[in-house]
């Protein structure tokens, strides 16, 4: 055992009055009565809701204990776990013994009671779980990451595990963080040469510029961290059936705004004999089917969402759960929009990309629930994905939500051997480099079909959160790693 015996959420639910538990975890608050006893507020991140504990002069050693029972300090407390007179709670903890682990100066100690900007929090995300909203945070995106799993799995699809370095370049947008071990190879030699021949240092090499030889490199040609696990899903779908990856992705895109990180979280199912219709079935049943599962599970977490960060939070998710989404066309989401009387930051023109703004006024006003786009022009998507006969679309389509606007992308894929191999041509990419995705519409190929699901996206939507580097443990943005 780990010298507890229960977790406190556990307590609240279901302990037992009378019995004898042993529990760890944070102070919140102490205050003292003047009859000579102490309430304790403990946390220990199983809940919202702490344990009240009580302990008086008859647990051992509690005069000089006491004292050093702090906010942000660590107890240990056994005790017998009683009816609450309060409302607040069903049982509180009477202890019998109160260890103090790890003190805490509350003087220094940047958690104080009062409300903390999120920007200030994000300064301090190693002490920020143990706020009420990273709390909560952490706690749903364990429950949806939990329901990702259980939807697709109650479905018989495989989870996948799709690398993580790799070679190709599957949405063609240049967004791939380099992995290389030349710089530091360089680096070494040149202090080796430098120290030798007083020559200037290698250090200042570009990994861009053409100076760099990755035929050399670690992988013998140029490598990136994956920007999506799409390619390879494809491969497993096209072999074993349904799966889903569900793993860490990386895009070097220099946007600074808060539905954008640079390292997130990506599902994307991938299913053989599907066509568009049914990718877009799947993917609303998905969203639906997470929601609901958050609903039922956080139930406390999603009230404290609703009542501290977003009043309209449960409303809208209620909302969404219970409507079929609306699907439109590309170019009726473009009329829409030339008819709308507005005046946009940046203009709407059939062949352009859809902005945020415009994505939002689609979902937030003019629907006012979540839309589901499809038939994008070709010129502005990715090769792989399946050309209409029109000659100027092809099969993609987008989730829209409100408050977020594009939570999951995807498409039908072009699964016709001839017409791929003039795709790749036509978007400036070499075949030769796909040979084996090619091969895939070379040896039984079949339709088939999939999204992405951005985790944070899907976050920013359960929990009315703002911004999407506070609905991830430690955000990667530009300009910041830290932790
Ligand atoms: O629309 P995207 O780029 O689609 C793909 O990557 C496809 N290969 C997916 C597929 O068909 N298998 O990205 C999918 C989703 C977006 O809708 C968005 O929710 C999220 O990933 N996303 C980001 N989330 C946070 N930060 C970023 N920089 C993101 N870029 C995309
Ligand atoms: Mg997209």
């Amino acid at each position: 055992m780990s010298g507890i015996t229960h977790r406190v959420a556990q307590l609240l639910s279901e302990g037992e009055p009378g019995s004898t538990v042993t529990v760890g975890g944070w102070v919140r608050t102490r205050r003292d009565s003047k009859q000579g006893f102490s309430f304790i507020e403990l946390n220990d991140g199983s809940s919202m809701a702490g344990l009240q504990v009580i302990a008086d002069n008859t647990v051992p050693g509690y005069e000089e204990t006491i004292k050093g029972v702090q906010t942000g300090s660590s107890i240990r407390v056994t005790g017998e776990l009683k009816e609450s007179p309060g409302a607040k709670q069903r049982v509180e903890l009477h202890a019998k013994s109160l260890e103090l682990v790890g003190t805490s100066d509350v003087e220094t100690y940047p958690l104080q009671k009062k409300r903390h900007s999120f920007e200030f929090l994000r300064e301090i995300a190693h002490l920020r779980p143990r706020t009420n909203t990273f709390g909560a945070i952490a706690r749903v995106r364990n429950r949806v990451s939990h329901g990702i799993h259980t939807f697709f799995q109650s479905r018989g699809f495989l989870y996948v595990h799709t690398p993580i370095i790799t070679t190709s370049d599957c949405e063609g947008a240049g967004e791939m963080f380099t992995v290389t071990t030349l710089l530091q190879e360089s680096r070494a030699q040149g202090q080796e040469s430098r120290a030798e021949s007083q020559e200037p240092s290698a250090a200042s090499l570009d990994p861009g510029s053409s100076t760099l030889d990755y035929s050399t490199d670690f992988f013998g040609k140029k490598a990136s961290l994956t920007v999506s696990g799409q390619l390879e899903a494809e491969i497993y779908a096209t072999s074993v059936g349904p799966c889903y990856t569900f793993g860490p992705t990386f895009r070097a895109e220099n946007s600074n705004t808060t539905r954008h990180l640079a390292e997130f979280w990506m599902i994307e199912p991938e299913m053989p004999f599907y066509e568009l219709d049914d990718n877009m079935q799947l993917a609303e049943e998905f969203i639906k089917f997470l929601i609901n599962d958050v609903l039922q599970n956080c139930a406390d977490d999603m009230e404290f969402f609703n009542q501290r960060i977003e009043k309209t939070v449960l409303e809208t998710l209620r909302h969404i759960v219970e409507k079929d989404f609306r699907r439109i066309s590309y170019t009726e989401a473009v009329d829409i929009l030339t008819s709308a009387g507005r005046s946009w930051d940046y203009p709407v023109e059939w062949g352009h990309n859809l902005q945020a703004e415009h994505e939002r006024f689609l979902t937030e006003e003019h629907f006012q629930q979540p839309i589901i786009v499809y038939d994008y022009p070709r010129a502005i998507k990715p090769f792989y994905m399946y050309c209409n006969d029109d000659g100027k679309t092809v099969r993609a389509m987008d989730v829209l939500v409100p408050r977020v606007g594009e939570i999951i992308g995807g498409s039908q894929r072009e699964h016709r051997l001839d017409v791929l191999e003039s795709r790749i041509k036509e978007c400036g990419l070499d075949p030769e480099e796909y040979w084996w995705y090619l091969d895939l519409r070379r040896f039984g190929s079949v339709p088939h079909a999939g999204f992405g699901l951005g985790l944070e996206r899907m976050l920013l939507l359960l929990t009315g959160m703002q911004n999407i580097r506070d609905v991830i443990p430690f955000p990667r943005t530009p300009k910041n790693a830290e932790f």
